[in-house]
């Protein structure tokens, strides 16, 4: 593990692949993060609100795919390289464009991660399934926890063709079993409380349960003993058992009848929460904390995943922060906490949410340079890419003889016009074929190849 280059409440205003890169290795705890999902619309804050001016394209075309990152990916993580080839071909290139951006990301994610830490990517089922395999391959199956449903509304209107989309994707995983997690509880359900807690004591009104004493252990002959008549294996020792008693808190509800242990409701921390989340609603036009940033999380639902998965002191990650949800539940629960966004708005919106929600005064710091690792000695976090890369990304990963898709590694670099003809030496006069066509072009020329392969039926 290594000390963060940068100080606690640090937000940075840029591209977060930029800021990343430049970030030590294994210095933060937790990273939630809540991307675009790739959901086909552009954003926008609404005139007049606080957050104005805010907006961010969720609309990904082949454009957008950047050919190095593309190249880098595919050399790196073949695994993951087939994921996102596989995405491409059922959802169409856009899924291709939008993986890529999120998996060079993801890869910077998985190494500032502590090795104890967790990560909650936060989407939708648009891309859900395919982040799902994506995170899977680069972060590992085993490290897959939980995938949480967010009920974010409940759905409106009468759909006549399809069921109403009403819930967001939160993926959780862990670095390793020693991960931290902090169970959540929530209030009972009323009517649970209402079959179970159904005795009310007398005198104090409290509502109570009755709990089995019983010991599903039959073999425990320290715990075999009578009482109040009824013999059995407990899961007391004698001495708790008759204490426990003299305080009220065993009961036997007729002679002869097994003892049993009260339980107050009003001493359950509730019930221990699930993958199900439909109790925290979104961020309502009237709220308090609602800023007009598009797509603003409630503060509820990231005090939830922080308490989750982080202790107080550690360090909270939101590498794509919008109007810095993440730093303010952070803050309240004094973790420290660190956050990115392209937009110049989060910056502004972290100080006024601050002083506003919390109170407090903002004293971290607005960064627009990329840190410089301080983890790496002299060596220089990444080269220029390569040309292999480079030629990968622009041919989507396709040979350009048989136009079929392979792993980087399968790739070999072929000169267009072959040397031996005055080819020079340049990316202009470079291609990636795969081996097969390769040799079958050997010394001659690009047209000769096809031809050839076109006399094979390999090629229209
Ligand atoms: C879904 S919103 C996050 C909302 C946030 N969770 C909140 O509660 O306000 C996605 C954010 O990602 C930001 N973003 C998109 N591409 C980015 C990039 N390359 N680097 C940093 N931020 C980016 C957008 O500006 C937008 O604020």
């Amino acid at each position: 593990m290594s000390e963060p280059n940068w100080t606690n409440q640090t937000l940075w205003t840029g591209d977060n692949i930029d800021v990343m890169r430049g970030m030590n290795s294994e210095s933060v705890d937790l990273v939630y993060l809540d991307p675009p999902f790739n959901s086909n619309r552009d954003y926008a804050a609404p005139i007049g609100s606080e957050a104005a001016g805010a907006a961010f394209k969720d609309t990904w075309t082949l454009d957008d795919l950047d050919v190095a990152w593309h190249g880098e990916v595919a050399e790196r993580e073949p695994a993951l390289a087939s994921v996102i080839e596989a995405a491409g071909f059922s959802h169409g290139g856009p899924m291709r464009a939008y993986l890529i951006m999120m998996s060079v990301r993801l890869l910077e994610m998985k190494r500032i991660v502590k090795p104890n830490g967790s990560i909650y990517l936060h989407c939708d089922s648009t891309a859900g399934h395919y982040l799902k395999m994506t995170m899977d391959a680069i972060f590992g199956q085993a490290q897959f926890r939980n995938d949480i449903i967010w009920r974010r509304q409940p759905a409106k209107g009468l759909a006549t063709r399809n069921m109403p989309t009403d819930h967001d994707l939160l993926l959780r995983y862990a670095m390793s079993d020693r991960a931290t997690y902090n169970t959540q509880y929530v209030p009972h359900d009323p009517e649970y409380v209402r079959k179970s807690y159904r005795h009310v004591e007398e005198g104090s009104g409290r509502r109570y349960r009755l709990d089995n004493l019983v010991n599903p252990n039959k073999n425990r002959p320290n715990l075999t003993y009578e009482f109040l008549g009824v013999s059995r294996v407990w899961r007391w020792t004698r001495e708790r058992m008759e204490q426990a008693y003299e305080r009220g808190l065993v009961v036997q509800t007729a002679p002869g009848r097994v003892p049993q242990q009260k339980r107050y409701l009003d001493e359950s921390r509730g019930r221990p929460i699930d993958t199900l989340w439909y109790d925290i609603p979104p961020v309502q036009g009237s709220s308090k904390e609602r800023t007009g940033y598009p797509t603003q999380k409630p503060l509820a639902l990231l005090e939830r995943v922080i308490a989750a998965s982080s202790n107080p002191g550690d360090i909270v990650f939101d590498p794509f922060c919008g109007c810095a949800t993440a730093c303010v539940a952070a803050e309240k629960l004094e973790r420290q906490w660190v956050g990115i966004d392209i937009s110049p708005k989060a910056a502004e919106l972290v100080r006024t949410r601050l002083q506003r929600e919390l109170g407090m005064f903002y004293t971290g710091v607005h960064r627009t340079d990329a840190p410089q690792r301080t983890d790496l000695g002299d060596l220089p976090p990444y080269g220029a890419p390569s040309n292999r890369q480079l030629l990968y990304g622009a041919q989507e990963g396709r040979c350009n003889g048989c136009l079929t898709w392979f792993p980087f590694r399968n790739m070999t670099i072929d000169h267009i016009v072959p040397r031996s003809r005055g080819g020079t030496d340049h990316i202009d006069n470079l291609q990636l074929l795969c081996g097969a066509c390769n040799s079958t072009k050997g010394t001659g020329t690009q047209e000769e190849l096809i031809a050839r392969l076109q006399a094979q039926g390999i090629r229209n």
